[in-house]
């Protein structure tokens, strides 16, 4: 019996996720692994908020405690992609958390650096505290909010209160990083906050690594983020899985990604010393001079360079 492609028997959609991938309106960026590939908590939630960004299409997106980068360069990633029309601002002090501690400058100019490559003309780094720069924006006119600064209740609390007048009372959607994690002794008061919020307004909670709670703030959003926002928690749980599966492999990616980066690094320090032994090069100079002189007088001529 032969076969063509019209022959197919259609997919049972086992557990109705056909139909939620197709509510959601996922599409490829679902399989994208980040450009930018820096040590982060982050790497889970990468999935999700490309989707994200690529369903709301903000006009203004703020993003409070940027770092290295891990957070921020996927949603300019995703927008660059898909030609939408967003203003990306970071904001962090960038400055040393311990005494001693020298990585902010590096971590600024890795961001800097990479922003305005890859993202001129749309991204806008401020290194400046959250609330000097609170000002800076319009009643109303941010439409994706990130907070991920300090992770105690109280400036949780602190700044998404500062911002709030902020947010789009249309499109306003508002992320908080490490919801998952409880960590009393480094004072860790993101999951009250987030206890206390997820309540107040739509919400979905990512649960997945140290995990990203998602607040509706907005009464217009599209549709696809409506549904995210107000399904039954059986759909949120499969909805959880679809992005939380692919955020697993997308901090496997960025760890072989590490891993290769600090190979090459170990590699370069290895051959170091030998850069720094010119004392050996100019004695083989020498033994060279030397040896095309003894040449010269048992040939008595010059004789040909070697190959
Ligand atoms: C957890 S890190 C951000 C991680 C980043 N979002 C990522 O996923 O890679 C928190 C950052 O917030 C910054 N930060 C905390 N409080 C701040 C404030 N009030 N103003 C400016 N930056 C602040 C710190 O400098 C730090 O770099």
């Amino acid at each position: 019996m032969s076969s063509s492609l019209n022959d197919f028997t259609p997919l049972e959609d086992v557990g109705g996720y056909l139909d939620i991938l197709a509510r959601l309106d996922i599409g490829f960026e679902i399989e994208w692994n980040p450009e930018h590939v820096v040590n982060s908590t982050w790497h889970e939630n990468i999935p999700l908020a490309f989707w994200m960004a690529k369903i709301l299409r903000p006009s203004v997106f703020v993003e409070l405690g940027t770092e290295n980068g891990a957070s921020y360069m996927p949603f300019c990633q995703v927008i660059k992609r898909f030609g939408a029309p967003t203003k990306c601002h970071a904001i962090d002090l960038w400055k040393p958390l311990n005494k001693g501690d020298n990585s902010h400058q590096y971590k600024f100019d890795l961001v800097n650096g990479h922003s305005e490559l890859h993202y001129q003309g749309f991204s806008t780094i401020h290194r400046a505290s959250f609330d000097d720069c609170v000002d800076m924006f319009d009643a109303g006119e941010i439409e994706l909010l990130h907070i991920d600064g300090r992770h105690s209740y109280e400036e949780t609390r602190h700044n998404f209160d500062a911002w709030a007048d902020k947010l789009s009372r249309e499109k306003g959607i508002v992320i908080v990083h490490d919801i998952n994690v409880v960590w009393e002794s480094e004072n860790f008061g993101v999951y009250r906050f987030w206890d206390g919020m997820r309540g107040k307004y739509p919400s979905f909670t990512f649960a997945v690594g140290a995990g990203l709670g998602v607040l509706g703030v907005g009464n217009g959003l599209p549709g696809q983020l409506q549904y995210l926002l107000s399904s039954d928690n059986e759909t949120k749980l499969k909805i959880q899985t679809i992005f939380g599966n692919r955020g697993l492999n997308v901090r496997r990616f960025a760890e072989i990604m590490l891993q290769g980066k600090s190979l090459s690094w170990k590699m370069t320090q290895k051959w170091k010393p030998l850069a720094k032994k010119p004392r050996i090069f100019r004695m083989n100079s020498f033994l060279r001079k030397i040896f095309r002189g003894y040449r010269w007088l048992r040939h008595g001529h010059a004789p040909p360079s070697a190959p």
